[in-house]
């Protein structure tokens, strides 16, 4: 089977399991401790049920948006993963192509296997730049001048990750750090198509924008995230903020903000933009889902800022109730992964049109023919003391 032949998020899920050795699919895949929040995540979307309205002329449909004075051609966007270079060749480029292509956003993470400028450069389209604050601070101010230097629209900055989340997958299929488990080893053998494709071009994808700070021989993607677990800086606060808001003059995204407390200190700080996020259900375990607390965000907020959010979106249904509840647009993190892997940048175009697809059927079934319509009057949620 291919990636053509599934019709959900969920098949393409499937076809991804097969085509990757277990290792790469397992770091996709998990969350942190007993992913109690990595289930929360889907879940929620079963408690919030939809209140349609009927005999509403829809035969003229969109989904298209403003995000920052530009049009997108849907409510979502792809958000940061790391290294994508593990899933296919040039992964970072098969994401921002399908997204450019799809005209919508994308955001390189900071823990990329490709340079910002050859993505930037070959891509085209609208990307985006996520990072972390290492201990080594000259490291953001010199992205920073990067990111000038080619003209990158917005800085995401990731919050939620000042402590590196349990992820205990990782240290399962790792004999050492660095170093696969045979089992995980003789894994990857079956895997030929996957070495041809990953290994034999490039050899083992590498940290292309952090090469210059880890250690010598730490940027490799073997052993997953260790190197740069040691290097992200636990005294992370909001004076960071404010010292990128100082030297950064793009927009500025704060992503990994779960309380409409911290949402109001991102409006104080000079942030163009919030992501509510958990960051997948892999740092802080037992965290609510960032649907729970989107509807008392957007009230605080007043859209002051645009209002982004993740965690758990596979169907255009999820994407249509965040619309409903006060989101600006939705980042997609696991979807648009596993279409990676299991296809490439076909892959990746694939799961960005089912998901269109399903937007553009959920709003016409309940009565809207444009996203702006909608709001918290298409929504029923039993025991949400906002809803
Ligand atoms: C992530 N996430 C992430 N976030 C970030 O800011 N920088 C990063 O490098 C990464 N890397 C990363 C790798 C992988 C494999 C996953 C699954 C996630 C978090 C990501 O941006 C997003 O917050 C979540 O993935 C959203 O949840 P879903 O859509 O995956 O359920």
């Amino acid at each position: 089977t291919d990636y053509r032949r599934a019709h959900s998020i969920d098949e393409l899920r499937e076809v991804a399991r097969r085509r990757v050795p277990n290792f790469c699919f397992e770091y996709v895949e998990g969350g942190s401790d007993d992913e109690v929040t990595l289930k929360r995540n889907r879940s929620v979307f079963e408690e919030i049920g939809f209140v349609p309205r009927t005999l509403v002329d829809v035969s003229a449909r969109s989904q298209a948006i403003d995000l920052f004075g530009k049009p997108s051609a849907a409510p979502f966007m792809i958000g940061p993963t790391g290294f994508s270079g593990l899933l296919t060749r040039e992964g970072d480029l098969a994401l921002a192509r399908a997204a450019a292509f799809a005209g919508i956003p994308y955001i390189l993470s900071n823990a990329s296997t490709m340079r910002l400028e050859d993505v930037v450069r070959r891509a085209g389209g609208r990307v985006w730049m996520q990072l972390y604050l290492y201990r080594t601070r000259d490291y953001a101010a010199r992205l920073v001048d990067r990111m000038k230097a080619v003209g990158v629209e917005a800085l995401v900055v990731t919050t939620d990750s000042a402590i590196f989340g349990n992820r205990e997958w990782d240290r399962r299929n790792y004999a050492r750090p660095l170093k696969l488990d045979l089992r995980n080893t003789i894994d990857v053998m079956l895997h030929p198509r996957w070495i041809f494709d990953v290994l034999v071009p490039h050899g083992v994808p590498r940290f292309a924008n952090l090469g210059d700070m880890l250690p010598p021989g730490q940027d490799s993607v073997q052993g997953a995230a260790s190197a740069i677990s040691k290097e992200l800086d636990p005294s992370l606060n909001w004076s960071d903020i404010r010292w990128l808001r100082d030297i950064w003059p793009g927009k500025l995204i704060v992503k990994g903000v779960m309380c409409a407390e911290d949402a109001v200190t991102a409006v104080n700080t000079g942030a163009d933009g919030i992501v509510l996020s958990n960051h997948g259900g892999r740092q802080l375990d037992g965290a609510v889902s960032s649907m729970e607390i989107l509807p008392e965000v957007a009230a605080a907020v007043g859209g002051r800022l645009t209002v982004m959010l993740d965690g758990g979106f596979r169907r255009g249904s999820d994407i249509v109730k965040a619309r409903a509840l006060g989101a600006d647009a939705v980042l997609l993190g696991r979807a648009t992964t596993y279409g990676l892997a299991a296809g490439g940048e076909a892959g990746v175009a694939h799961a960005i049109n089912l998901l269109k697809t399903e937007v553009d059927r959920v709003v016409g079934l309940l009565g809207c023919s444009d996203l702006s319509q909608l709001d918290a009057g298409y929504i029923r949620w039993p025991g949400h003391p906002e809803v």
